[in-house]
Parts: structure tokens; C-alpha cells; sequence
């Protein structure tokens, strides 16, 4: 007694810890049932989720990490698959959207194809590579609500990412027919899906307008009005390349055919 008024707060502090733990050890059967109970249900909600539900919480954590993550990302998964899918009619690439620079590089490293790319937004940022890139040519910084500078059919195909999101449907209606102009096989579409977050309050200024997601209902009725055709023998090769290296877009990815 007289040992505990010398340190009161000490003793004081183990004296509760002790009477807490006294008072959990007498209850302690109705707490471990209760927990019991808990993680029962726990593995209920669990089984029930599925692996589906877990999945997509997964993707959802590792895109989140990403932060920026983009569409324009996604591209650079998809290269493998891409050129298994298009195989040797993929030649010269050239990629419309932000992070050109990246896209255009890693087409060269990875696929043996030509890779050209145009920036829709200012570069100021870019690293000296990148800047390298703009002064050889390979990369065009321009605004793609303009006919873009090239001849008609110079690539085989044109895959545009993160930048059509940006246009309203007048210009879309101008731009997507010129990405058509400058391709002798294809384009390919990434764009982002309806409820995807994108393009934070600080880079607005940088796009010009907040990125608008349009479903797929919408890009179909879109493609059909200024007459381009969805490629249904590409977007199957796709869907089995895909399939085969595990590939899962988190982006909407359109194969249209370019003008004959
Ligand atoms: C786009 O072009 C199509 C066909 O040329 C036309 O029907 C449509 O009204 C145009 N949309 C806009 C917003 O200009």
C-alpha cells in the first residue's frame, strides 16, 4: 500500500491493467465466442464475395498506387499483346497522347517496329531524352484539333490514349477521321471507362476541359456516324493474345479499321 502511494501513477496504471485483464479473463468465454461468431461471419462475406470481388479490390489497390495511372500506361502493357495480335502488319506506330515520349521509346525497345508519337499537351517537363526525341523528329508536339502533320496512310497503324477523352464530339469529329487520314491499317483506341477518375484539379489547365468517360454504347454510335468500322478480326486476335499473356485492360481499348 505504502509502495504504491510512492509511484502513484506507475502503480496506479498497472493496478487498472491488471483489474482490465482481471475483469476480460472473467468474461473471457462469452469474448471468444463472440469472436468467434465475428470471423465466422467475417469468412461468410468472404466466400460469398468470391475471388471476383477480391480481384478487382486488388486492381483497385494497385491502381491507386500508381496514382497517375493512365491510360497511356496501359498502352505500354499492352505492347506485347498488340504485336501478337497484329503481328507483322504492325510497322509504323505512331502514338497520339500525353507521355508520348515513354510510349514511342518503349515501342522501340520492345517491338520491332518504327515508332513516331505526337504530344497533344506542352512538354515543358520532359526530361532530356524526351526532349532529344522532339528534336529528331520522333516527337511532335501539336494539337491534335488541328489536321496533324503528316501524309495520308504514313503509318500502318495510329494508337491514341488519354486524349480523345479530352474532346468535345465537334472536335472529335475532325480529329478521329485525321487519326484514320494518317493510317493504312488501323486504330487503336485506349480510352478511359465511365466512372474512371481522371486528370486532377491541378492539370486541368494542361487539358484544357475535364476528361469526359463515354461507355462503349457511345464510342460504337460515334464511330458509326462519321463512318469508321470497328476491325472485328483484330478485336478478336486481341481478346485471345490478351487471354493467352494474362493481359487485362483496365482501360476501354477500340480496334477500328482505317479508311479504304
Ligand atoms: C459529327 O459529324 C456527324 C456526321 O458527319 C454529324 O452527324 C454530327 O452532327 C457531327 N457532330 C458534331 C457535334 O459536330
Amino acid at each position: 500500500m505504502l509502495r504504491r502511494q510512492v509511484n502513484p501513477t506507475r502503480r496506479g496504471g498497472s493496478f487498472l491493467l491488471s483489474g482490465a485483464l482481471h475483469s476480460k479473463s472473467r468474461s473471457s468465454p462469452l469474448l471468444s465466442i463472440s469472436l468467434v461468431l465475428v470471423g465466422a461471419i467475417f469468412l461468410i462475406i468472404y466466400a460469398c464475395g468470391g475471388s471476383d470481388l477480391l480481384g478487382r479490390r486488388k486492381d483497385a489497390v494497385s491502381r491507386v498506387e500508381g496514382d497517375d495511372f493512365s491510360c497511356t500506361s496501359e498502352v505500354q502493357r499492352a505492347i506485347p499483346v498488340l504485336k501478337k495480335s497484329y503481328g507483322d502488319k504492325m510497322k509504323q506506330i505512331l502514338h497520339v497522347g500525353p507521355d508520348s515520349c515513354s510510349v514511342v521509346s518503349k515501342f522501340l525497345r520492345e517491338a520491332e517496329t518504327e515508332a513516331w508519337g505526337v504530344e497533344p499537351y506542352d512538354i515543358e517537363d520532359a526530361n532530356s531524352n524526351c526532349k532529344a526525341q522532339v528534336q529528331k523528329g520522333i516527337i511532335r508536339v501539336a494539337d491534335i484539333k488541328f489536321p496533324l502533320p503528316y501524309r495520308a496512310k504514313s503509318f500502318s497503324h495510329v494508337i491514341v490514349s488519354d486524349a480523345l477523352d479530352y474532346l468535345s464530339p465537334k472536335y472529335l469529329n475532325k480529329t478521329l477521321p485525321e487519326l484514320a487520314r494518317v493510317s493504312s491499317e488501323g486504330v487503336v483506341i485506349f480510352t478511359g471507362s465511365p466512372g474512371q477518375q481522371r486528370a486532377k484539379v491541378g492539370q486541368l489547365a494542361k487539358f484544357g476541359r475535364p476528361a469526359k468517360m463515354r461507355s462503349s454504347s457511345w464510342w460504337t454510335r460515334f464511330f458509326t456516324q462519321i463512318s469508321l468500322e470497328e476491325n472485328e478480326a483484330a478485336i478478336k486476335k486481341f481478346e485471345q493474345a490478351a487471354s493467352k499473356l494474362s493481359y487485362k485492360p483496365f482501360c476501354q481499348i477500340f480496334h477500328l479499321s482505317s479508311y479504304h
